[in-house]
């Protein structure tokens, strides 16, 4: 049999999608009252991160002990990788000994290629071009509030990044619009043979423009990891993309505001934004952990009847 990996949020269909998004609503539900689930007793999950994280790290390995296995923090600096060992290499010997993959890298070749070679589902954890487990969280939240995301406009302002990918590609699945206002140069590309229309996407160069009418409102570091090197050139091209209360005035009223953190206050978001009464980010962060539960079992043990 195929084995399944989340490289990109396109690999799951719309179905998937659902499934995964009442999976984790019931996995919530259950720990809140306090029951343990545990299907995946002695199932391991490697974690290779050769970049910084707070919650993916931490809503992985918090996961997978729920679920009764265990997660393990795999870096560079510690492992092989880091002194040149080849990717497929270390696929072939790691898939051989833990059950799951859980990968945040640079390029998305790298965990496409460790894919390839791997015998137990991978999951994309970030790379330059796409954040799926980010997205899950983002548009359980949303559903979590406001119920179903068909039909909704989400304004992107800032970067057009790993996220703002991510979210085009959930627009074309799940059917809503994106608004994506970026800075000159910082334009997004649309993927090969795709046009805008076809994207559910419509670009404007003024963020207020992108940003009136929207159902909700998000955005992401000017700075990405990876790219540290563009900081201050970067602080003076996304100087008019902060999302502010001025900007969320223009959103409908009832518009949420999301950041998949961390995020830097009076750069991309203003303090009262981001701490105030429109902002869900801390249940999106929260939620991190509850969709790749969802997430894991699926990949594990496919789609679980509930009573
Ligand atoms: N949003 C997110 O992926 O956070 P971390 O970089 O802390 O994992
Ligand atoms: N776009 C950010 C997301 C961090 C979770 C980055 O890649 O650094």
């Amino acid at each position: 049999m195929q084995v399944k990996h989340f490289l990109q949020l396109k690999d799951l269909e719309q179905s998937e999608l659902d499934y995964l998004f009442k999976r984790a609503r019931t996995m919530k539900q259950r720990l809140g009252k306090g029951e343990l689930y545990q299907p995946l007793r002695a199932k391991t999950l490697a974690m290779l991160f050769e970049k910084n994280s707070t919650r993916t790290r931490v809503s992985f390995e918090v996961g997978m002990n729920q679920l009764g296995g265990s997660a393990m923090f795999l870096s560079p600096r510690d492992t092989q990788l880091g002194r040149g060992e080849p990717i497929e290499d270390v696929a072939e010997v790691i898939s051989r000994m833990v059950d799951i993959v859980m990968i945040r890298t640079f390029e998305q070749d790298i965990v496409e290629r460790f894919a390839a070679h791997s015998k137990v589902p991978v999951i994309n954890g970030l790379t330059d071009e796409y954040h799926p487990c980010q997205i899950l969280a983002d548009i359980f939240t949303y559903i979590e509030k406001r119920g179903s995301i068909k039909g909704k406009t989400v304004a992107w302002i800032g970067d057009s990044n790993n996220v703002c990918n991510t979210w085009l590609q959930a627009a074309k699945i799940l059917d809503f619009n994106m608004h994506i206002a970026t800075p000159p140069e910082y334009e997004v590309e649309p993927e090969r043979g795709e046009s805008f229309e076809s994207m559910h996407m419509e670009c404007f160069s003024d963020p207020h423009d992108a940003a009136r009418d929207a159902d909700l409102v998000t955005t992401d570091v000017w700075t990405s990891m990876g790219y540290e090197d563009e900081t201050e050139d970067r602080k003076q091209d996304f100087q008019d993309f902060r999302v502010d209360e001025e900007m969320m005035a223009l959103a409908k009223p009832d518009a949420l505001f999301m950041h998949c953190l961390p995020a830097h206050r009076g750069e991309e978001v203003s303090a009262g934004v981001i701490d105030g009464p429109q902002s869900v980010v801390w249940d999106e962060a929260e939620n991190r952990l509850h969709t790749q539960k969802a997430l894991v079992e699926y990949l594990l043990l496919g789609k679980i009847k509930e009573q």
